[in-house]
């Protein structure tokens, strides 16, 4: 099965994606140099973000640990069932430190506002959101990052279903190593 005959059209290419990846890098690392003594946890949100936060770090030029939490609330289909779950949790105590969320793609907002919460209750110091896409035609719910928390954005994304470099469909199309928009026969 050839995954790129299943796409329509391609909107960010791996090239275009890794110069963005090393400019939010950069301006991670600024940010968080000599912020506080705490080593800032990067948490990324299996499965979506696993690519992008595998291409982020390595451009990160500081200390940091890596965690994941596992969220989901599209199952198999094309629309957020608006309830999302945190179905794993995360291994390292984030009290008093600076998180940095790394989302492949914020849509209805519902997924990070759930996550915000939770680590605000688990006590941490900022929470930071770093995504690869933002989708702000299709948001529902407004969340408030956490202290000193920034909003670190690769790309706006136009209201289409989108797949690759993480993103799927019915758990597909995750490997691409660009993103594009999914032929809408496909999930029509
Ligand atoms: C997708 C995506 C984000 C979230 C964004 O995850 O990876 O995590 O939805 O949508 P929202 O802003 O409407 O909440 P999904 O639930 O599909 O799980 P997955 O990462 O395993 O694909
Ligand atoms: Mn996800
Ligand atoms: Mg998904």
């Amino acid at each position: 099965m050839d995954l790129n005959s299943h796409i329509e059209r391609i909107l960010w290419t791996d090239q275009q994606i890794s110069e963005r990846v090393s400019e939010l890098a950069s301006q991670i690392t600024q940010d968080f140099t000599n912020s506080s003594s705490s080593t800032p946890v990067i948490v990324g949100v299996a499965t979506g973000a696993f690519l992008f936060l595998a291409d982020l770090v390595r451009k990160i030029q500081l200390p940091i640990t890596v965690d994941f939490v596992r969220v989901e609330s599209y199952g198999s289909g094309t629309v957020s069932s608006g309830k999302p779950k945190i179905t794993c949790d995360l291994k390292i105590d984030v009290r008093d430190k600076h998180v940095i969320v790394v989302e492949d793609i914020v849509d209805t907002g519902n997924t990070l506002s759930l996550l915000i919460e939770y680590l605000k209750s688990r006590g941490s110091l900022s929470v930071s959101v770093c995504t690869l896409l933002n989708k702000p035609a299709r948001r529902k719910v407004n969340f408030e990052l956490l202290g000193s928390g920034k909003f670190y954005c690769g790309f706006e994304c136009p209201d289409y279903f989108v797949v690759g470099y993480g993103l799927d469909f019915a758990e597909l199309y995750r490997n691409l190593p660009y993103v594009g928009v999914l032929k809408p026969e496909l999930y029509r």
